[in-house]
């Protein structure tokens, strides 16, 4: 029997079979769970095509986080279909191009907003729309993917700023939720090569490094480590721990050289 075994997971961030939320779905799959996918504007019908392979009976449900009107439809679908939610893993990220600029001081307030409204705001609409599923899951739990904002990454730049922002309210959301029974972590993962870490210019730089320091080492191409502790947040095997930062990362984060 699966750890995931009964459970119902709202996976978003799909957009192809590169993404660190397809592989988690894979490993949610494999541990007993169901899930409901979302899809996201012109990636929608990729992520219907990958997800098929899958499982063709899976759901997957129109998500734009920048979009208030999709969140209150996906609560109400999910509600009429499923009934409650064990689980959700929040896989999303977007920073415009000016944000990835190798200098700062390009990206303009509107860029940098942009890039914090996806990648760390949407985790607050995201839970409080869900609360009510949430409420009536066993041990629910929200998992957000997370890069180590505690030092400045090169070419990261305004998306480090945004995973700041992240680590943040994964705090003050875990404070929220938890009258609700509701866990809120994150995972930092290392480097893995999908489409939203092609946009990061810096990219090459952190493969190598990571890979020479990471004291249990580290493949950019592999992407089943974060998915299986992602796995282990969403099941019942981590009761008590919320608002807290799992560096899934080889150990990269614990040695300076
Ligand atoms: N790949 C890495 O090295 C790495 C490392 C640490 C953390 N992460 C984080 O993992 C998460 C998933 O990224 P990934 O690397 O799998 O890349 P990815 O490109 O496969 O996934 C990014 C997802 O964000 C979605 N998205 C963008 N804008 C959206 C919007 N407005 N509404 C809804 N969805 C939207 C995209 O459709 C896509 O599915 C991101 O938060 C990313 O920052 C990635």
């Amino acid at each position: 029997m699966g750890i995931l075994e009964g459970k119902k997971i709202l996976v978003t961030g799909i957009l192809n079979d590169a993404s660190l939320a397809y592989a988690t779905a894979k490993e949610i799959l494999a541990e007993g769970g169901e899930i409901i996918v979302t899809g996201f504007g012109r990636g929608m019908s990729i992520t219907s095509r990958v997800v098929k392979r899958l499982d063709p009976t899976i759901e997957v449900l129109e998500l734009d986080v920048a979009n208030n009107d999709h969140f209150t439809q996906l609560a109400t679908s999910i509600e009429s279909s499923h009934g409650r939610l064990d689980g959700v893993l929040h896989a999303i990220g977007f920073a415009p191009a000016a944000c990835l600029d190798p200098s700062m001081f390009v990206a303009q307030w509107e860029d940098v907003a942009t890039a914090v409204q996806i990648s760390a705001y949407s985790l607050a609409p995201m839970i409080s729309h869900l609360t009510p599923l949430l409420k009536r899951g066993t041990s629910p739990s929200v998992v957000a993917l997370d890069f180590d904002a505690s030092q400045a990454w090169p070419g990261y730049n305004w998306m480090g700023v945004a995973k700041a922002a992240l680590e943040s309210l994964n705090r003050y959301m875990a404070r929220e939720a938890g009258k609700d029974g509701i866990r809120v972590n994150l995972i930092s993962a290392g480097p893995i090569r999908t489409i939203a870490a092609k946009s990061v210019g810096g990219f090459s730089d952190f493969e190598e490094v990571w890979a020479n320091r990471a004291p249990l080492g580290w493949t950019v191409t592999d992407p089943t480590p974060v998915a299986k502790s992602t796995v282990a947040l969403l099941s019942d095997f981590f009761p008590s721990t919320t608002g807290e930062i799992i560096h899934v990362d080889g150990g990269f984060h614990a040695v300076g050289a």
